[in-house]
């Protein structure tokens, strides 16, 4: 059973990764407008990821015999002056991501929840590797600048990250 303090976290936590989800998807918008279908690919994918992330709080609160309490989510962002802004922008967010990730981590431990801790490492590990691959990113188009080859090369690139298996991805929000 979950305490209410922890639910209520729990709950607001759903709303962050849905957001997430709203926000990444508002930049594949942006990039399948900039004609950067690779960029886009790769966003679409971060945001079905933020979907499965919201969906494991889901099925974690429920499992425990607490209740799901869904509430508005914010509007995202839609307009960005260049690829760049967006992979700083998405890097801040997922930095955000993790202070929150870990603030739930320190009410478990202050709460004695110890399964909710146990929980939630999944999602301190996730956060490690959400931060890095959006800092890659950001390096490469660094180094890309205004060179219209080396960019359309690296959107070829992002063009071949492929969606978790929808088993794996269920599995994984069971879980
Ligand atoms: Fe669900 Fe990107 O953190």
């Amino acid at each position: 059973m979950l305490n209410p303090k922890m639910q209520e976290a729990l709950n607001q936590q759903i709303n962050a990764e849905l957001f997430s989800s709203y926000l990444y998807l508002s930049m594949s918008a942006y990039f399948e407008s900039q004609s950067l279908p690779g960029m886009a690919n790769w966003m679409r994918v971060q945001a079905q990821e933020e979907l499965m992330h919201a969906m494991k709080f889901y099925g974690f609160i429920n499992e425990r015999d607490g209740r799901v309490a869904l509430a508005a989510v914010e509007g995202p962002r839609t307009e960005w002056s260049s690829p760049l802004e967006v992979f700083e922008e998405a890097y801040k967010h997922e930095l955000k991501i993790s202070g929150l990730i870990n603030r739930l981590v320190k009410l478990s431990h202050e709460e004695s929840d110890f399964a909710t801790h146990s929980f939630l490492q999944w999602f301190v590990n996730e956060q490690v590797e959400e931060e890095a691959a959006a800092k890659l990113i950001i390096d490469r188009l660094r180094l890309v600048g205004d060179n219209g080859v080396a960019m359309f090369m690296l959107d070829n690139e992002l063009a071949r990250r492929t969606p978790m298996p929808a088993g794996g991805a269920a599995a994984e929000a069971a879980g």
